[in-house]
């Protein structure tokens, strides 16, 4: 696909990987519309990329901002949804088990209602996470999501040909998503990337340019790409 004035929307647009994917697509010449729960009161983004406030969780809401956009060429999600649940299985709260399932069901959201505005050659791109195939102790909860992330795309794949689905798999990315934790930055990364085959954190722009592959690339669909420094081999 040329991505050259394609419509494109990103859930999760205003922030790290989304908001590294919607700047590169501005630069490709694609008119992109960015979707968080702030959108509209962040003026930290090009001013040609329009902005909506939504949260994915809220399936009428998810309805409403693809009616009130139009038809689409791409459809990106990288919306993380609710908080990450780090912790052992064998302690863990079930409430928060269960609360850490809401990115997937902001996916599917966005997936089931933005098919019916994603055009013949369109295509959707989800954003999952490493421990959907590698889970190490404490990330039970990202691995059981991320993994019906990238269960759904191969299903779903078989079912909406032409149009084309694939996940972006990220490894250790430096996003506010980490840097929220207030650990020293640098020695947290550190430790948490050591044993990788490339032992740092990735950028936002490395993902970006994934999905960018993921949206080009015509002969891909219903696959993972893992952008995650060899993590899966470490
Ligand atoms: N960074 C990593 O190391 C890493 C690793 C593996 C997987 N991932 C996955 O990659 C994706 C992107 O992560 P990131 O690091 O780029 O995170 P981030 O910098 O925190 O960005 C998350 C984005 O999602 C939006 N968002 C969150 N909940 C939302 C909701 N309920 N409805 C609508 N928008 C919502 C946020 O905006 P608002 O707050 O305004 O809503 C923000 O724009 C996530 O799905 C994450 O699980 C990240």
């Amino acid at each position: 696909m040329n991505l050259n004035k394609k419509r494109a929307i990103v859930f999760g647009g205003t922030s790290g990987i989304g908001r590294a994917t919607s700047i590169a697509l501005m630069a490709q010449g694609a008119e992109v519309h960015v979707v968080s729960r702030h959108a509209e009161a962040l003026n930290d983004l090009p001013e040609t990329i329009r902005r909506y406030n939504c949260d994915v969780c809220d399936e009428d809401t998810v309805r409403a901002t693809f009616a009130s956009i139009g038809p689409l060429d791409i459809i990106i999600s990288s919306a993380t949804g609710g908080s990450r649940t780090l912790s052992h299985f064998p302690e863990m709260d079930m409430a928060s088990y269960r609360d850490s399932f809401a990115k997937l069901w902001g996916y599917a959201h966005v997936v089931r209602h933005g098919l019916e505005w994603l055009r013949e050659s369109g295509a959707i791109v989800l954003v999952s996470g490493s421990p959907a195939r590698r889970c190490d102790p404490g990330q039970v909860a990202l691995s059981s999501v991320g993994a019906a992330i990238e269960a759904m795309v191969r299903g779903v794949a078989k079912e909406i040909v032409p149009r084309r689905i694939n996940a972006l798999c990220p490894g250790l990315i430096d996003t506010p998503i980490l840097q929220k934790k207030g650990a020293d930055r640098v020695e947290h990364y550190k430790q948490l990337t050591e044993g990788n085959l490339v032992p740092r954190p990735g950028t936002p722009e490395e993902c970006a340019h994934g999905i960018l592959f993921l949206l080009e690339n015509e002969f891909v669909t219903g696959t993972v790409l893992d952008i995650d420094g060899g993590r899966l081999l470490s």
